[in-house]
């Protein structure tokens, strides 16, 4: 099955132009370069930090039907973690089922201590993920740092590993972070961005943007506690302007505006809120001054 079969199998009756108004298609897409390569990425990814379910259908194919929407919206980059139960292994299976692995950038990570279990570790991920060359491969929360690199650094030139990172979502490890982005040439950096948490923005995604770092932005909706800060209020008509129809691509656009981001990964499990995160990615970004406006916004709720 190709990709514009498998677009239409996963769609079934309804029509990509029938999803939501804002929906022109995959190839309106707005896409970011990853500046290590030039590569074009979508900016909405998917989280799987709640994937770790386990093998009965009943837990799986909500998540499979997300993937499939993910895929055919456009969606490429999955972000995973041995971390999260799991996950790898039920993103392994739905993806060989879905039969789209070509199709897609999946990124994992590692946090062991010693050159040996990183090792270990990293080939546990590429037999779960039933993939032989990762997209990405993360150093989670800085944990084994010094010697996870270099197996990293020899698993890309035997061209094992596409790109190397490191992820955290933690304030209190941003000193030791961009220690390491100093230290270390990196193609990714992931870290913790939103309306709610800004502090990423003060010194970390000014010198991912210096050093040619791309960003992934997690707990773009702080895990899904911003939505009560909203609460029922309407979303401000000038937010309309650079396209946004919902608290979540208010979210979504804020984040990926900023010029250091590539892009986010919002945590999805449920098909409406792939459908409404997609539209972040139609449109426009909000400039500069929009941006100062929606800070603006949040801060008087
Ligand atoms: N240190 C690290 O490396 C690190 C740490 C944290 C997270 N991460 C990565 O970042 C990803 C995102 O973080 P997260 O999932 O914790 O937080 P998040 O993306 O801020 O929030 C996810 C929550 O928002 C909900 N949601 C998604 N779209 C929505 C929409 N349009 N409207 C209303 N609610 C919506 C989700 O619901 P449903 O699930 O019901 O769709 C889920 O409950 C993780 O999955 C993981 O891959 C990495």
């Amino acid at each position: 099955m190709d990709r514009r079969e498998f677009t239409k199998a996963s769609l079934g009756a309804v029509s990509l132009a029938a999803l939501r108004p804002s929906f022109a298609g995959p190839e309106h897409l707005i896409r970011k370069a990853i500046p290590s390569t030039g590569e074009l990425i979508p900016i909405i990814g998917l989280g799987t930090n709640r994937y770790g379910v386990d093998n009965l259908e009943a837990s799986r194919a909500p998540l499979r039907a997300v993937i499939g929407r993910f895929h055919a919206l456009g969606g490429t980059l999955i972000d995973t973690a041995p971390q999260y139960r799991t996950s790898e292994s039920v993103l392994g299976d739905l993806i060989a089922e879905l039969g789209i692995r070509d199709d897609l950038f999946v990124a994992t990570k590692t946090d062991k201590p010693s050159a040996t279990e990183t090792e270990a570790q990293m080939q546990g991920s590429t037999h779960k993920l039933k993939i032989k060359k990762l997209d990405l491969m993360q150093v989670h929360n800085l944990r084994g740092w010094k010697t996870a690199f270099p197996v990293m650094r020899d698993w890309q030139q035997q061209g094992r590993i596409r790109y190397i990172g490191m992820s955290t979502s933690r304030a209190s490890q941003y000193a030791d972070f961009e220690a390491v982005m100093r230290k270390e040439e990196l193609d990714f950096i992931q870290i913790n961005y939103s309306l709610e948490q800004r502090e990423a923005a003060q010194r970390i995604l000014p010198l991912a943007a210096d050093n040619g770092v791309a960003v992934i932005i997690n707990r773009a909706f702080g895990g899904g506690r911003i939505f009560k800060t909203m609460g029922n209020k309407p979303v401000p008509g000038w937010a309309k302007e650079f396209g946004c129809e919902s608290w979540a691509q208010f979210l979504l656009k804020f984040t990926c505006g900023h010029p250091a981001a590539t892009l986010a990964i919002p945590g999805m499990t449920k098909l409406h809120h792939v459908d409404d995160n997609f539209g972040a990615a139609h449109g426009r970004l909000p400039d500069a001054s929009e941006r100062l406006q929606q800070e603006a916004f949040y801060d008087s709720l």
